[in-house]
């Protein structure tokens, strides 16, 4: 993944090498990569061709990137340390941090409808429209949109839910989908298995983020602890104590299990991924 993300981003030499420069500080060296990690295994399922599921990675990870690169900035939640690293707009401007987010968006789309892939321009086609969705006011934007609407003041456990399922399960679920879409459409049975697996992966993600943004320090984290509780932001931690969160994730990923249980061993790093996600640190 570091490799082809590191082939895909322009240059740092060649101009505007200022952008070209913050786009690929801001994209390689960190990260856990658990969006590419589950594009790779959700492709493992179906038998996908490889170079179809690593565009599918690169593109999931690259909007991924820019969705922190924007969330950081002082008008949303105004961060000076991403990945163990000052932040885009701190290490270089705030204009080239939106620029950053912008360039790394029509990126992802790019990479997706490179010519050379393989497959049926038909499953290509669907899998742009799906990362659209996933990215869009319905998807990641959406909840973004939501969490800074809910800054202040408290959510009930619906509204929560909701936002989570957005700002954060929409590009984990379009990994998934995009990685078992790498080998041709499923059949309506494998495909509502995956769908619920990522379902509630996404939320679990979210959840254990809440969990660490509290628990955690920023050293582990890479970025700075307590940050939510400091700016009123609506969490699962505004709703339930630490422990009954973790329970809560437990049975999300109960749950992701059951439902790739049929997938039988092809669905084992789906399932270490899974319970990464829910047991991390950081
Ligand atoms: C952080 O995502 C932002 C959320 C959507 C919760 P990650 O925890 O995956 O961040 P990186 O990619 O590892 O830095
Ligand atoms: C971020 O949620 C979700 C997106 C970037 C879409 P957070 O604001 O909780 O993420 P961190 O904690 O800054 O990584
Ligand atoms: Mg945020
Ligand atoms: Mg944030
Ligand atoms: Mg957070």
């Amino acid at each position: 993944m570091e490799a082809a993300l590191a082939r895909i981003l322009p240059a740092a030499e060649l101009a505007p090498q200022r952008l070209h420069a913050a786009m690929r500080y801001t994209c390689l060296d960190g990260g856990k990569r658990v969006r590419p990690m589950l594009a790779f295994a959700a492709g493992e399922v179906v038998g996908a061709d490889e170079t179809v599921v690593e565009a599918a990675a690169c593109a999931v990870e690259l909007i991924h990137v820019y969705s922190l690169t924007h969330d950081d900035l002082p008008c949303m939640d105004d961060d000076d340390l991403r990945r163990g690293k000052p932040t885009c707009h701190i290490q270089f401007d705030e204009a080239t941090a939106l620029l950053v987010g912008d360039a790394l968006q029509s990126l992802a789309f790019d990479v997706l409808s490179r010519s050379g892939l393989n497959g049926p321009a038909e499953v290509r086609l669907e899998m742009l429209s799906l990362l659209a969705r996933a990215s869009g006011s319905r998807g990641m934007c959406g909840g973004q949109a939501v969490d800074l609407a809910a800054t202040g003041r408290s959510l009930d456990l619906a509204e929560l839910e909701f936002m989570h399922i957005h700002k954060t399960g929409a590009l984990i679920q379009a990994a998934v989908q995009l990685g078992a879409l790498a080998g041709g459409f499923l059949p309506a049975e494998a495909r509502n298995g995956l769908e619920s697996y990522a379902r509630n992966v996404g939320l679990a993600f979210q959840v254990m983020d809440d969990v660490l943004d509290a628990e955690a320090d920023t050293a582990t984290l890479g970025k700075t602890a307590g940050k939510d509780a400091a700016q009123g932001k609506a969490t699962y931690l505004t709703l339930m104590s630490v422990p009954e969160a973790c329970g809560y994730a437990r049975e999300l990923l109960d749950r992701a299990l059951a439902a790739i249980a049929p997938f039988g061993p092809q669905g084992r790093r789906l399932a270490e991924i899974a319970q990464f996600v829910v047991k991390r640190s950081f």
